[in-house]
């Protein structure tokens, strides 16, 4: 495997587990260093991915914070010092539809999933540009294309996402920054395996590809976007969906 990561480091938020890891693990075996930000209870599970992660040779480090809180952001950021590859990974869903839902549940997951790339792009853009080279790499969702019954909050904050994605793009393009989203569909981790099997299946029978995406199906890309060799793609949003938004 081409180390092409090898030097750089990679900030992964909300990566103890999941899609997160998944996508840490990508970019360990391309090379990167590696720093797993969560949540403080998400310590010891997120200890066990920074061990897994050394295994593959590679420097890993565990920086515990929320990321819709300015203060733990920028304690990260003065902390890690020097990062060549964000990822803004961590998000939280809360169902209800617009007759049953409520100012709390918006603001938190507006806060999480929208907020928390707003403040950690803020927090580590600015070095990126002054180094002339970085990779900021936003996981919204195919729910911020298509919007889907039952998810004001959350379709909101993931279009919202790449509409950020767009704006931070531009603004950088020249210092040699990109900036892309990724749009999933349904991807096999402890979010969506809550749902009842039999919601699970409808959603299998809707999948124009007909199964769901493992971790690393959805990994892949985002090692994509790292990859120096993808510095003429900015802005873009990969729909990575098995053909449900085409
Ligand atoms: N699972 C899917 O089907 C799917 C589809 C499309 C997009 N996504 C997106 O992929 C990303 C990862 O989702 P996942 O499926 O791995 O979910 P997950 O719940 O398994 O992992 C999310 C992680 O984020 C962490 N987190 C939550 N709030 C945080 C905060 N304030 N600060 C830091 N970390 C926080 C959690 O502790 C958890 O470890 C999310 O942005 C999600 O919206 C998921």
């Amino acid at each position: 495997m081409d180390k092409e990561l090898q030097g750089k480091v990679a900030l992964i938020t909300g990566s103890a587990r999941g899609l997160g890891k998944a996508i840490a693990i990508e970019l360990a075996t391309k090379g990167a260093d590696i720093i797993i930000n969560d949540i403080p209870p998400m310590a010891e599970v997120a200890e066990q991915t920074v061990a897994e992660l050394k295994a593959m040779g590679v420097n890993a480090k565990f920086y515990p914070g929320f990321v819709n809180n300015e203060e733990d952001v920028n304690r990260m950021a003065a902390e890690v010092g020097q990062v060549d590859i964000l990822v803004n990974n961590a998000g939280i869903n809360r169902d209800g539809h617009m007759r049953k839902s409520n100012k709390p549940d918006w603001d938190a997951v507006i806060d999480v999933n929208l907020t928390g790339p707003f403040l950690c792009s803020k927090a580590f853009v600015p070095l990126m540009a002054a180094r002339g080279w970085g990779r900021i790499i936003n996981i919204s969702s195919y729910v911020g294309r298509t919007g889907v019954f039952g998810t004001p909050y959350y379709a909101a904050s993931k279009a919202g996402l790449i509409g950020l994605t767009k704006e931070v793009a531009i603004e950088f393009a020249k210092k040699g920054v990109t900036v892309n989203a990724l749009a999933p569909g349904y991807i096999l981790t402890e979010m969506m395996l809550k749902y009842p099997q039999e919601y699970q299946d409808s959603i299998t029978a809707k999948i124009p590809c007909g199964y769901w995406a493992k971790p690393e199906d959805i990994a892949y890309w985002a090692g994509v976007c790292a990859s120096p060799r993808a510095h003429y793609m900015t802005g873009a949003v990969i729909d990575c969906n098995g053909g449900w938004y085409m």
